[in-house]
This record gives C-alpha cells, structure tokens and sequence, in this order.
C-alpha cells in the first residue's frame, strides 16, 4: 500500500510546493497562493507535517500586525488539517541586505540585524511547538577569496549559531537547530559545505550539544558525496536532527528533483538506512524525525504537477521502504551478506579487555596471501540488492 499515511511522518517545506518557478533566466509558470491553501492540499495528500521559512508565510517587512495575522491563518490551517508545524526557519538570504551573509557578512550591522531576525524566528518555531530549527546559509560564503578574512568568517559563524543556541537555552524552548550544508549555490561557495564541515564546527560550539544537521540529498551530491554515508556519519556522532530529501543527478546546479528521481540506487540505500538502521549494530542511534520532502515542482509543471510532484516524493519513498524491507528480510541476501563478513564488522578490532601491550604481543595465525585471494562477493550481494530495486 503506497497511499501516505500521517503514520510515515511526510513533511513538506511550503517553499517546494510554493515555487512559483522564478529562475535566474524566467519569470514564474504558475500563479502563488497562500500557505495555508498549500497546507491544505498537503494534508489532503496524506502529509503530515508543514515546515517554513518566516517569509513564505509574511513579508520581509510585515508590520507586526500582518506577521501575526498571517502566522495565526497558517496555524490554525494546519491545526484545522491536524498537520503539524515541525521545523521553521529564516530567510537569510532574498533581501539584498543578505547579499553577503546573514551571520558572517563583513558589515557588522548587517550581522546584527540578520541575528535578531533568526531570534525573533527561534521565538515563533517554539510558539508554533516546532522541534527543529534549521539554519541553511545559503549567502553565508564569497565568490571571491579577497573578499574576507575567512578565519573570521568561521569564527563569526560559529558565534552565531552559538548565540542562537544560547538563546534557545535561556527560554527554555525544545528546540534543536539543524545546519544544512550545501557546498555552492547562491554563493559560489559556501560556508559549511558538507556534512563534514558542518560537524567539525558544530564540534568547536560552547552549546554544541543542540546543534545539529539537516542535511540535503542534493546538497551531499552536489560536492560528489555519497548521501547514505553522510547519514551514517552523523548518526555516529548522534547528529542527525532532521533530513531534506530530494533528487540531484550528477554535478551540476540544485536540481531539487523529486525524491527517488535523481540518483535512485543511492535513495533506495538511504531509504534502507532509514527503515532499517544498521542492523548490525542494534545500539547505533536511528533516525526517527520527519521524512521531509525539500524538492522542486520543475518549471514545467503547471498547478496540476504541483500536486503530481508532491505526491510523487511520498510514493517513492514507499515503494522504496517496501523494497529495503525485502531486501534486508530475503534470506538469499542474508547469507551473502554472512559470506561477505558484513556482521563482522560491529566486532570490536580489539578484544574486551585486551591492552595495546597484550595485542602487539599476541601470536595468532594470520595468511595475508590467502585473505588476500578471500572472496567478498559484493557484487553479487549488490545484485541480489538491485534485484529487489528493479522488479
Ligand atoms: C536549497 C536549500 C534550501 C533550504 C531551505 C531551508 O535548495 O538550496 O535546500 O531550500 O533547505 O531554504 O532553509
Ligand atoms: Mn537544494
Ligand atoms: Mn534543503
Ligand atoms: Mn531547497
């Protein structure tokens, strides 16, 4: 059954569903209505939650009148439509006073006014009970390097996101910020480019502990990454607070294809991961957030595959779902997986209790030529993978 249910946790960003089709080299291809049309039909579709950036709900500069109104119409759509509301997040990036960066421009009062407006969201994500706040910086970066003293761009950052996290901590709110790497586009490069990066600074954070990652398909595939290992590597340092799921072929611009229809043996092996875990190392964190769909309905389509798309992303990770869950349940693939020592792995490389002295001292028998002529058979394992992908 491959009808979505409010069971599979399927949020959508109003942005995706809302791209009116504007691109650098045309004008829109579809009329714009109003959030709380869009979270309507989501709903309808089988959605369960909505996310949004504070200025695809109001206006960059709403008087806090038209703010509040239009929050309180969303609200009580989404109330009305039992969606919920689970991520919210800041434009810091379509007024041309962000042309340089929100948190690392080099005007220092541009730093400021960018600051409070991501505070004055952290208040409306926890008033609206959202539990991730993300922080993608898409201008926070240079075309040039002449243009900064990129150690104090980093440092800058990392005060910001350390301010933000303060402040989450202050009020008391049950709030988590999810950094979204991208490695270009707006910017030439940006800041934080990959999930690596993003790691590393959050490492460098006095309130690191509430900082996390969101990170996009196509963004990882952009950089040439693999997806599923990025995922891998923040659940290893128990970083993954939420996820945007999508389509990316290949190197190219931000493509923001639906999920599935980008690179789909990578998706069916992220969808793997996420339905399954790592079922050899039952402790590993899982991820259990949203399954938040950060796509574009492509200019060409007109109201009618706004719709089609949306529904599109959900179906795929369904089926995807379905045939991960074969794939790790068929016995065929179960004893491959044996042959390949796949278990083996969650063994420690050292035994419980064993010291360095005692490891280096030990005599096992070891045949380095004949585990080097040992089979693995990966690509018939892999087979037996796509097998259960393709029919
Ligand atoms: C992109 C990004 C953005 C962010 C969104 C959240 O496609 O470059 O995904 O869409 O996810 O702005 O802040
Ligand atoms: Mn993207
Ligand atoms: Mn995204
Ligand atoms: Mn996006």
């Amino acid at each position: 059954n491959h009808t979505p249910t409010p069971e599979d946790k399927f949020s959508f960003g109003l942005w995706t569903v809302g791209w009116t089709g504007t691109d650098p080299f045309g004008t829109s291809t579809r009329p714009a209505f109003d959030p709380w049309e869009y979270a309507a039909k989501l709903a309808e579709l089988g959605a369960w939650g909505i996310t949004f950036h504070d200025n695809d709900v109001f206006p960059f500069d709403a008087t806090d009148e038209e703010r509040s109104s239009r929050v309180g119409k969303l609200k009580d759509a989404a109330d009305k439509a039992g969606l919920v509301i689970e991520m919210v997040t800041t434009n810091t990036f379509s007024h041309p006073v962000f042309k340089d960066g929100g948190l690392t421009a080099n005007d220092r009062s541009v730093r400021r006014f960018g600051l409070r407006k991501v505070l004055r969201n952290v208040d409306l994500a926890a008033e609206l009970g959202a539990s991730t706040f993300v922080m993608w910086g898409g201008r926070e970066g240079t075309e040039y390097e002449s243009s900064k003293d990129l150690y104090a761009a980093h440092a800058r950052y990392a005060e910001g996101l350390d301010t933000v996290a303060a402040y989450i901590k202050e009020q008391g709110y049950d709030l988590r910020i999810g950094l979204e790497p991208k490695p270009n586009e707006p910017r030439g490069d940006i800041f934080l480019p990959t999930i690596g990066h993003a790691l590393a600074l959050i490492a460098t954070l006095d309130n690191g502990d509430i900082v996390g990652l969101n990170p996009e398909v196509g963004h990882e595939q952009m950089a040439n990454l693999n997806y599923t290992h990025g995922l891998a590597q923040a659940l290893h340092s128990d970083k993954l607070f939420h996820i945007d799921l999508n389509g990316q072929r290949g190197l190219k611009y931000d493509q923001d294809l639906v999920f599935g229809h980008g690179d789909l043996i990578s998706a069916f092996f992220t969808v793997d991961l996420l339905v399954n875990g790592f079922p050899f190392s039952p402790d590993a964190p899982r991820y259990d957030g949203p399954i938040h769909f950060d796509y574009k309905p492509s200019r060409t389509e007109g109201v009618e595959g706004i719709w089609d798309s949306a529904r599109a992303n959900m179906e795929m990770y369904l089926l995807l779902a379905e045939k991960a869950k074969a794939f790790r349940a068929d016995p065929q693939v179960q004893a491959l997986m044996k042959e390949a020592s796949v278990d083996e792995l969650a063994q420690p490389t050292l035994a419980e209790g064993e010291s360095i002295k005692d490891f280096l001292a030990a005599e096992e028998e070891f045949d380095a030529d004949a585990k080097g002529a040992r089979e693995y058979r990966y690509v018939e394992l892999y087979q037996a993978a796509l097998r259960h992908l393709v029919s």
